[in-house]
């Protein structure tokens, strides 16, 4: 069997840890209740003492805001709300300074209406820029071209009176989709890149992937007879013709190239909602696609350990020779885990999620336990829930700010915040969390701290020993160590055969059995994972 490489033979986004910050809502520096870059990198030291090696900023370009920055109108800009590109560039290097990689979003899909690439577009029909965008005549009965549906609620073509043309959105009109078919439009968005990563950048997360390319012939979506009320308005078709379409790859080879034609391995990582065998398809023929490829299957997998270990199976099975796995447990878009799960069972969750083999992305605040923050009417800012209400997918609950101490402002800011902090934020805090030894941050940096020296956690081969019950158990093995996670995911106590004899605990969720001796069986209590080695 050939030796298992050393760690410095893995690329930093292997054996890493990558950590999401939503700008808007990370630290506030000038009181107008809105994060900013300066803020960010005053809070710099708190990713370095939690452990992690990169940090992903969510959209800080000039936007009008209608999608919170995924709408924007300049792609080489910073926002005044975020900061100027002095700040922008002082981030990156206090970042660097604390050997910490910056991860931009980059968002090709679409830009903003108000992008000057579309003002033109939408100027005339005869506009050189016209095919930038996608506009379509109507239908023969005069109305929208095709049936295809805005992930936002209702249909994705927008008439535009002036040109007599509809014009295409897969998010919302506010958000013109771009024609990744014309050459121009490739060029500029491609130099886009060249422009953060010339600024220093180590890599993009690249937005709405799956959405880039939709069928030149516009056939309609069939319909889906899995759709009910109350689910998303947008899936009542089934997106076929919109979503994923072959030619996707191409493109995103093509941002690849961009990407590698620069040093020091930098990363790209893709955004797409798919079945693991689409997903895969995002690796590129020959690993020429993204790097990361971002694996969503944890935030809807029944939280059981059958379920569990069968979906690291199939996930892993699946992976191209080569290719690296990624895992995500929560995001700007989704409920946060702790929500999801509970939070005795969110812990389990950090500890699955820092265990598994591959490169894992923490969302800023589930390191404190934080959980959604419901959102009176009046308040709602998103306008995913202001287009169709009441269904529960607004994600205002998981954007709310980061609770730094118990001050009013929670030192998130000295003004109103955006969105309201919430009721737990003089509990639940950064500050208060540090104070505590059993704090759920204790165990984030406890765990971030063993992937590092125990590098198979990182890099080291993953195999299940068993699922039965409630009880998960996996071995991870590198360079002769092995350690074995026992997750215990659900309410009752469990008896677990120990997988080795003279090893001992080497974390557990409650942070206090370091180092107990295992022999025999382990007791695992309610909602308790624990991590075994030597
Ligand atoms: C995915 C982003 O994560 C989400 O926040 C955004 O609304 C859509 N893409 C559209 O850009």
């Amino acid at each position: 069997m050939a030796a298992d490489r050393n760690l410095d033979d893995f690329a930093w986004w292997q054996s890493g840890v990558v950590y999401q910050v939503y700008p808007r809502s990370f630290q506030d520096s000038n009181g107008d209740g809105v994060g900013d870059l300066p803020g960010l990198l005053a809070r710099l030291d708190h990713l370095v003492t939690l452990g992690v090696d990169a940090v992903w900023i969510s959209p800080i370009y000039p936007s009008p805001m209608a999608d919170f920055g995924y709408d924007v109108e300049d792609y080489t800009g910073v926002h005044p709300l975020f900061g100027t590109m002095e700040d922008f560039d002082r981030l990156v290097a206090a970042a660097h300074e604390r050997g910490l990689k910056v991860i931009l979003d980059y968002v090709p899909n679409h830009s903003s209406d108000r992008h000057p690439w579309f003002v033109a577009s939408r100027s005339s029909r005869d506009d050189a820029k016209r095919d930038w965008y996608v506009w379509r005549d109507p239908a023969p009965d005069g109305g929208p071209p095709s049936n295809w549906l805005s992930e936002f609620g209702g249909s994705a073509w927008e008439w535009d009176e002036a040109t007599g043309q509809y014009y295409y959105h897969a998010y919302l009109k506010e958000q013109p989709d771009l024609n990744w078919r014309s050459p121009e439009v490739r060029a500029a968005m491609l130099d886009a890149l060249r422009f953060w990563l010339d600024r220093g950048v180590d890599g993009f997360r690249v937005d709405a992937i799956h959405h880039l390319i939709e069928d030149e012939q516009l056939r309609d979506n069939p319909p889906n007879p899995g759709w009910r009320e109350g689910m998303s308005p947008t899936r009542r078709v089934i997106r076929i013709h919109t979503m994923d379409q072959p030619e996707v790859h191409d493109a995103i080879a093509a941002m690849r190239r961009v990407v590698d034609s620069y040093s020091g391995d930098r990363l790209l990582i893709g955004e797409a909602y798919l079945p693991i065998d689409q997903l895969m398809a995002y690796y590129g023929t020959d690993l020429s696609g993204f790097q990361l490829p971002f694996n969503f299957h944890l935030l809807s997998t029944p939280w059981e350990a059958k379920a569990l270990a069968a979906l690291i199976d199939q996930y892993e099975a699946a992976l191209p020779p080569g290719g690296w796995p990624n895992w995500v447990l929560g995001n700007h878009d989704r409920s946060r885990v702790a929500s999801r799960l509970g939070k005795a069972q969110a812990r389990v969750a950090a500890m699955l999620l820092l265990t598994l083999r591959g490169t894992p992305t923490l969302y800023q605040g589930d390191e404190i336990g934080m959980t959604d923050v419901p959102i009176p009417p009046h308040l709602v800012q998103d306008p995913w829930e202001k287009n169709v209400p009441g269904l529960g997918l607004g994600r205002d609950p998981a954007r709310t700010p980061m609770p730094w101490d118990g001050t009013p402002g929670a030192g998130f800011t000295s003004g109103k915040p955006w969105l309201p902090l919430g009721p737990e934020a003089t509990r639940v805090n950064v500050t208060a969390q540090a104070a505590d030894p059993g704090s759920k941050l204790a165990l984030y940096k406890a765990l971030l701290a063993l992937r590092r020296v125990e590098p198979a956690l990182s890099v080291g081969s993953y195999r299940r020993v068993s699922a039965e019950d409630d009880v998960l158990v996996y071995e991870r093995a590198h360079g002769g160590r092995r350690l074995w996670v026992l997750l215990n995911l659900g309410r009752d106590l469990a008896m677990v055969d120990a997988p080795v004899e003279g090893a001992h605990i080497r974390v557990s969720t409650h942070l206090d059995r370091d180092g107990e001796p295992v022999a025999g069986s382990v007791r695992l209590r309610p909602n308790e994972g624990v991590v075994i080695g030597p």
